[in-house]
Formats: C-alpha cells, sequence, structure tokens
C-alpha cells in the first residue's frame, strides 16, 4: 500500500491531481482517505483551498506530473488513456498486459476483407453519430467542435463506394458500432463530460494507433492502398493541435469532480473502441 511519505512532494501538492481511470473506478468503492491540496501561490498550512479524495491504496501512481498539469486538460487526457494500452500496443507508454486479441500489436492480426469492412460500418456509424451530435450541439459548448476537420464520416462513405465498386457487398452496422452510437447519444444528452471523455478519445486514437492499423491492415490485405479514412485535408499535427486547445478551453470550466468524472469515461471508450477493433479479424 503507498504512504504518503512516498510521494515526492512536488507530486504530492500538485496543483491539479487526478488519478488514472481504473483508480477512479475504485474511488467509489475503497475507503479513502483526504489529500489537502494547495494553490502553489500560497504556503501550504496558511490556506487550504480544497480537498481531493484518493483511494488510500493507489495514492502514489494517482497523482499526476506537474508538466502534465502545466500543458492542461488533454494531457491529463492522454495520460489515462495511455495507461490504458498495452505494452504490445504502445511500447513506451502502455502498461497494460495484452488479454484480448484486439489488445496485442497489429501487426499479429489476421484481417479478413469482410471483418474490415464491418469495422469501417461500424466505425462510420460512430463518426456519423459523434458528427451529428456535434452539429445538433444539445449542450452548447459541443458547437465548438464543428468543423474541426477531424470529421470522418464523409471520408468513410467514400471508402464504403470504393470497395462497392470493387465488387464487395457492405454489411448493415451490427452491434459493437450499434451499441456504442446508442450509448454516445444518451451520454451526449445526459452526462457532457463523459461524451467529450469519447469524442477525444475516438478522435485522437484514429490519428494515432488507427493509422497504423490501417497500414498494417493495407499492408495484408488492400495492396497497400491507402483508404481516406486515413487521409485528412490540411496538416493533421495542426488540426489535432487546435482540437486540443478547444478540449482545454472547455475543461477550464469543470470543476475537478467534473474533470475526474471525463477521466473515469476512458476505460469505458477503449472498452466500446476495442469490440469495433475486433471486428477487423473476425
Ligand atoms: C490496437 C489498438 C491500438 C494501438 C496499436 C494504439 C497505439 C497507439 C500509439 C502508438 C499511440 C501514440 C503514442 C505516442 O504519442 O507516442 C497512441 C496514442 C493514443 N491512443 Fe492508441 N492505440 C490503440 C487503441 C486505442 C484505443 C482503443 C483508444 C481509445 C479509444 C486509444 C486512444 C489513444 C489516445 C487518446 C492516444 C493519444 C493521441 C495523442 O496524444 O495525440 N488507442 N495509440
Amino acid at each position: 500500500m503507498a504512504s504518503l511519505a512516498s510521494i515526492p512532494q512536488t507530486q504530492l501538492f500538485s496543483n491539479n491531481p487526478i488519478t488514472n481511470s481504473k483508480q477512479l473506478s475504485s474511488f467509489r468503492k475503497i475507503s479513502s482517505i483526504s489529500l489537502i491540496r494547495r494553490n502553489p501561490s500560497n504556503n501550504f498550512g496558511s490556506m487550504v483551498l480544497d480537498k481531493v479524495e484518493i483511494p488510500n491504496m493507489t495514492l502514489k501512481a494517482a497523482v499526476t506530473t506537474s508538466a502534465e498539469v502545466k500543458k492542461g486538460f488533454v494531457e491529463e487526457m492522454r495520460s489515462v488513456a495511455m495507461k490504458l494500452h498495452t505494452k504490445e500496443q504502445a511500447p513506451r507508454e502502455g502498461e497494460k498486459v495484452a488479454k484480448g486479441p484486439e489488445e496485442k500489436s497489429p501487426a499479429k492480426w489476421d484481417p479478413t476483407i469482410e471483418g474490415y469492412l464491418k469495422f469501417l460500418v461500424d466505425s462510420k456509424l460512430v463518426y456519423d453519430t459523434m458528427e451529428r451530435i456535434v452539429q445538433e450541439a444539445p449542450v452548447p459548448y459541443y458547437a465548438e467542435f464543428k468543423n474541426t476537420g477531424l470529421e470522418r464520416s464523409q471520408k468513410l462513405a467514400k471508402d464504403l463506394e470504393w470497395f462497392k465498386e470493387q465488387g464487395h457487398s457492405i454489411p448493415e452496422p451490427s452491434d459493437p458500432g450499434v451499441t456504442y452510437a446508442n450509448y454516445l447519444e444518451d451520454l451526449a444528452q445526459k452526462d457532457p463530460q463523459a461524451f467529450i471523455c469519447h469524442f477525444y478519445n475516438v478522435y485522437f486514437a484514429h490519428s494515432a494507433g488507427g493509422r497504423m492499423i490501417g497500414r498494417k491492415v493495407a499492408e495484408k490485405i488492400l495492396n497497400k492502398k491507402e483508404l481516406e479514412f486515413y487521409k485528412w485535408d490540411g496538416d493533421l499535427s495542426q488540426l489535432l493541435q487546435n482540437v486540443r486547445e478547444k478540449l482545454n478551453k472547455v475543461a477550464e470550466n469543470w470543476t475537478r469532480e467534473e474533470k475526474n468524472h471525463c477521466l473515469e469515461e476512458t476505460e469505458k471508450s477503449f472498452e466500446c473502441s476495442g469490440k469495433i477493433l475486433r471486428l477487423i479479424f473476425t
């Protein structure tokens, strides 16, 4: 069990402690201790500004680095997401041990055209849903994320058209995509912080691991053809940076509890996307 003494002072009194999503899930389950958080501009002890509940079993790993805090909330979301990767997916930052086949390196997958088409169709349903929600903006700040240049729905429509021209039949969306799309619809109305977590993970995962997957699958079954799904109009790193800034701006208005709730949703996002990824080789 971690003790307060084992935590470097810089982390212990970080202005913005977070937990990874596993630890966050245990927030409600594990008896917790209270950690006094100080504002760096005040002397500790002279002004106590906040109290953060940290489960005592996971205290050390639960606290973020000050570098992540300085970079803004996206860095916190990224940190939680990277820890949920397996070593095979992201060797530098992944921490999980691969269990399901979709958690192994895409280099080891045996994709089929049929499976890949199911993946593309279900992915399209998820992007259609996400992009419609952002357009309708049931929560006003979703409108910040209209026309970011990261949208994938039309690109996927072109790819499916290409497969059709090649003589393949396009399947109907299957359970993983339909379930995820319905879940997003529901969250968008009821739980904006959780919805934003999915928004971040869906678009940023695709720009990172998603592209790696696209390359591997194309090498194995598409004669290296690069699909539109993996192309962006404009400079991708600039588009991503613009969205990071908007996400940081939106999250500035959230309480620490709302931020933690958003981070806590990351695990669900991996679960939903993992089920869709699995279609590639089933
Ligand atoms: C086989 C599956 C996957 C592979 C191979 C993979 C691999 C990677 C790699 C190599 C990175 C880049 C790390 C770096 O910056 O150096 C990354 C980033 C990331 N991945 Fe994954 N990933 C996979 C699945 C997922 C899933 C299911 C999600 C969540 C739904 C996800 C979310 C993210 C996020 C949010 C980032 C950070 C992107 C950024 O900082 O711009 N990944 N992934």
